[in-house]
């Protein structure tokens, strides 16, 4: 009878334990915290996207064009997309829509995750 009580006080400990580490990895988890504090700005110029574009106050490129005003601009640029829609899409196919009168060279089709895709789309967004 003591033996078995005993078997059940150290497994119900046992399984408490277990789920309580694997809430603290779960809420610690590097990545997650990694991914959710990751700034336009800095991811922007981590991809080279400032190499070939210029945003005034941040990165001097002329291969592409400028994209200080974006938000201004993206609304425009194709009849059935959003602003935000445009953005996207210009970041996950550059050639499905090319700015008219840009540079010969095209823009790659660069590797991003989808939570990257959705910080830049939102940085370049912003007004400024
Ligand atoms: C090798 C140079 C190069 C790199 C690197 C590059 N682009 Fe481009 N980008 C271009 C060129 C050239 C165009 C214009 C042709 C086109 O529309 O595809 C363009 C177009 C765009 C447009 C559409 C602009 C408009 O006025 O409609 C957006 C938005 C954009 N790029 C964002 C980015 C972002 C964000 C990155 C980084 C993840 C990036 N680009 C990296 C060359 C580049």
């Amino acid at each position: 009878m003591r033996a078995s009580s005993l078997h059940l006080f150290v497994s119900t400990g046992l399984a408490i334990i277990l789920v309580g580490a694997s809430v603290l990895v779960w809420v610690v988890d590097p990545a997650v915290v990694q991914e959710e504090s990751i700034d336009g700005e800095d991811l922007f110029m981590a991809k080279g996207c400032g190499s070939c574009h210029q945003i005034l106050g941040l990165s001097e490129g002329s291969i592409g064009p400028d994209l200080t005003a974006l938000a201004e601009v993206a609304a425009t640029r194709v009849e059935d997309l959003t602003a935000e829609e445009y953005v996207r899409q210009s970041l996950l196919d550059p050639q499905a829509f090319v700015v008219p009168a840009s540079s010969v060279t095209e823009m790659p089709t660069l590797p991003l995750a989808q939570s990257e895709v959705d910080v830049l789309v939102e940085f370049l967004l912003e007004s400024r």
